[in-house]
């Protein structure tokens, strides 16, 4: 979900609130809403409505929407289906409170039965029960900032939330509050804003204090005022956000994936100016060095396409470097913990530095006073500011729901810390010189698209299912191209370790399933192909990708030759484009696949 909100005398709050609520749908799309208010005049509104922001934005032309500050929402169904009722903002009783909210809280039932048991709800949502218990404390004499702390008294510890309140005695006014989920201040001139990301109000301003948990503020046109958890007044200075708001917008380009599959070249040369030099140095910084170089074992933990980065940065790591790294997915290891080694030190990836699971693992391991270092694409951001260490994978904002800048980021920065603590003498090759190539080879595959167009067009878009193989380091990219594919193109695609089709799995190749092999390691390629033979014999339809020292004659797209265990940061991108245009050959919307997120804040 994403929330914003605005209140400044002089402007007028709705336009300002839907282009935010555009630039956050990506965080859920299923319905939006705004209340909007206006001091001077006495008025306000509350619109509301199904589906796309767009929507929303057509309902809000066709009334005489004004106010000057206002809070908007663009959900991501937790409770209830998506419906106007669902939608928020939920209200009080007696219509004083409007509510957005993100994140979910988890005795909401216990507490509609214990307070609410006589008040009629207009929607499933744990939402309107909050709200609703606002309005009760009010009721009963409390100021909004006590009904406010009092209701959040009461949510159970697990509960994550993003309040942002507005009281229609107080119109100018905004309340906020946040456990878990994220929330930024915008601070401007003579208003202020709030928001989940601060990519939606980058178009107000640049500088933005970030919300810690248990913390409440109370937000009005010309100041901010903060309280801790116990309710005293405390400080902090804005931090100034260094992203031209112009690389949150789209351009020419039909769909931010294929813009940010487009970047991936200037990503990895962003990094390389950022962490190496033309010396053979890498700058890091000598404490995370220090640290990595001291852990016995690695764990690195994460989710979803971050994760699958972590299974390249597993052989980064032990090969090049001999630390031996275990990687596992956030939402397994929270509730899970293995047994650690000795001296573990932990690596965070994260595009959005705000995925809940893998925060969760992050305050265990902060509980069990272990170091930490977070990967992450925001600066700022939950699990970047609650790690001992954090760098960031300077990819540029990523909107388009599916990862690719940033799986390309996130390979290619675990290569840098790899080969900062390994002994370069036995690894024999310049890192910066590597990537270098990586670079111009990210581009020509970019700029061959319409081949890959095509291959989507022949084998993907009207196929069921697809497959997707390799083994070492090719099986963990076929897991990332079968994810790219299922989730923008709705395929049934499954990644494999070629090896292990024959153990079950080769039973569903049919006539004509698509199967991709990748062959980037010089040890396995024989292998792979015979594997991929097999699937053949069964009646499949077989595409390579293979890179130049390994192809034989009939393959089908050819890589340049790169170090082998840097060759997901190019096999990758083909796999990338084969989701994109099959996804755009099915008539889908590429950016905002149904049912899902970009950033996933609840567990
Ligand atoms: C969501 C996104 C994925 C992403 C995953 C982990 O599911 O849709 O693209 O890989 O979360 O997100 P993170 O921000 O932690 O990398």
């Amino acid at each position: 979900c994403g929330i914003v909100g605005f209140t400044g005398l002089n402007y007028q709050s709705a336009p300002i609130l839907l282009k935010g609520l555009e630039k956050l749908e990506y965080r859920g799309y299923d319905s939006a809403g705004l209340f909007v208010a206006d001091q001077a005049l006495g008025t306000d509104q509350l619109v509301k409505e199904k589906g796309r922001v767009a929507q929303l934005e057509a309902l809000v032309g066709t009334k005489n929407v004004t106010g000057t500050s206002g809070i908007a929402h663009t959900r991501w169904a937790t409770h209830g289906v998506p419906s106007i009722d669902n939608a928020h903002p939920h209200l009080s009783a007696d219509g004083r409170f409007y509510l957005v909210h993100n994140g979910v809280i988890e005795n909401y039932l216990e507490l509609k039965q214990e307070y609410l048991a006589d008040v009629t709800f207009h929607s499933d949502t744990d939402t309107e029960v909050a709200v609703q218990l606002i309005g009760k404390f009010a009721d009963d004499g409390m100021s909004t900032f006590d009904a406010l702390r009092k209701l959040i008294s009461l949510l159970d510890t697990n509960s994550a939330y993003g309040f942002l309140l507005m009281d229609r005695n107080e119109p100018d006014r905004m309340y906020v509050a946040k456990q878990k989920s994220p929330l930024l201040i915008g601070v401007g001139e003579d208003f202020n804003v709030v928001t989940s990301d601060a990519v939606a109000m980058l178009d107000q301003t640049h500088d933005f204090i970030e919300l810690h948990d248990g913390e409440i503020a109370i937000i009005d046109p010309d100041k901010v005022q903060l309280f801790d958890a116990d309710g005293n007044e405390t400080a902090r200075e804005p931090f100034h956000l260094d992203i031209d708001s112009s690389e949150t917008d789209k351009g020419t380009y039909p769909f931010y994936m294929l813009k940010e599959i487009d970047e991936q070249p200037i990503v990895i040369r962003h990094l390389i100016e950022k962490y190496l030099d033309n010396e053979g140095g890498v700058h890091v910084g000598q404490a995370i060095l220090n640290d990595l170089k001291a852990a016995d074992r690695l764990y690195i933990v994460a989710a979803g396409t971050s994760y699958h980065a972590g299974l390249v940065g597993k052989r980064l790591f032990e090969q090049w470097a001999g630390v031996p790294t275990e990687v596992h997915l956030s939402s397994e290891f929270a509730y899970e913990q293995p047994l650690l080694s000795e001296k573990p030190f932990f690596i965070f990836l994260t595009q959005s530095g705000e995925t809940a699971d893998s925060r969760e693992v992050l305050q265990n391991v902060n509980a069990q006073g272990f170091k930490s270092l977070t990967l992450t694409n925001v600066e700022k951001s939950t699990l970047w500011r609650e790690a001992t260490y954090a760098l960031p994978l300077l990819a540029g904002p990523e909107i388009a729901v599916a990862s690719t800048k940033a799986y390309v980021a996130q390979v290619a920065l675990q290569a840098i810390l790899a080969y900062a603590i390994a002994d370069r003498a036995t690894l024999g090759f310049d890192l910066e010189q590597d990537l270098s190539k990586i670079a111009v080879g990210i581009q020509g595959i970019v700029d061959d698209k319409e081949t890959l167009q095509q291959v989507a067009n022949q084998y993907l878009v009207e196929s069921r299912n697809a497959f997707f193989i390799g083994r070492g380091v090719d099986s963990t990219v076929s897991l990332e191209a079968a994810l790219k594919l299922k989730e923008i193109s709705y395929v049934q695609a499954e990644g494999f370790a070629a090896g292990e089709l024959k153990h079950g799995t080769l039973a569903l190749i049919e006539d004509g399933t698509p199967v991709i092999a990748l062959i980037t390691q010089a040890k396995t390629a024989g292998l792979v192909r015979g594997n991929l033979a097999e699937t053949q014999a069964r009646g499949s339809r077989a595409y390579t990708i293979v890179t130049q020292s390994l192809a034989k004659e009939g393959d089908d797209f050819i890589l340049p030759d790169v170090n082998e265990l840097l060759s997901p940061l190019l096999s990758v991108v083909p796999t990338q484009l084969l989701a994109y245009y099959t996804s755009l050959g099915r008539g889908l919307d590429v950016d905002r696949p149904r049912n899902l997120a970009k950033s996933v804040t609840v567990q």
